[in-house]
């Protein structure tokens, strides 16, 4: 099949898209990308018995809260670590302030953002090369059931 068999095979929207795919301008990571500021004053308690804390039961387990009522997106990860701590981060990306970060059960248990990959220890330390801005992290008190997460 000659390449322009094919592009007619595809239909007129097919290959226009193959042609010229970057039409409207080609986004690179740093575009497009819905950006939140880093929580100041951070200082509220969460229950641990309620049904929104259920994976902080497990170790490795996270959840993601707002640290204040007026927030309109999840700013704060609240994790058990591999060993069985509570710790707490900024949701907000260091690199380039998208919601994007999660607690996951690698390299012993890090904070890792998905939008592009940025990696942190417990402690908010960069540990790869995407940003060297370290993550905001959270003091954590156990009183009961009640977890505060403060700075
Ligand atoms: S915003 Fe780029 S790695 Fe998080």
């Amino acid at each position: 099949m000659e390449r322009k068999e094919f592009l007619q095979s595809l239909g007129a929207g097919a290959a226009f898209a193959l042609m010229f795919p970057c039409v409207s301008g080609c986004s690179n990571d740093s575009e497009d990308l819905e950006t939140f500021p880093v929580s100041e004053g951070v200082d509220f308690t969460i229950d641990l018995t309620s049904p929104e804390s259920a994976p902080l039961a497990n170790n490795g387990g996270y959840i993601a809260v707002k640290s204040s009522e007026e927030l309109t997106y999840l700013d704060i990860v609240v994790a058990r670590n591999l060993e069985g701590e509570l710790v707490a981060a900024s949701k907000i990306c260091s690199h380039q302030q998208t919601e994007e970060v999660r607690f996951i059960s690698d390299e012993g248990g890090i904070f890792f953002c998905s939008t592009h990959g940025s990696r942190f220890s417990q402690t908010g330390t960069p540990l790869n090369t995407i940003t060297n801005n370290p993550l905001k992290v959270f003091n954590t008190a156990l009183n009961g059931d009640i977890l505060r997460i403060f700075e």
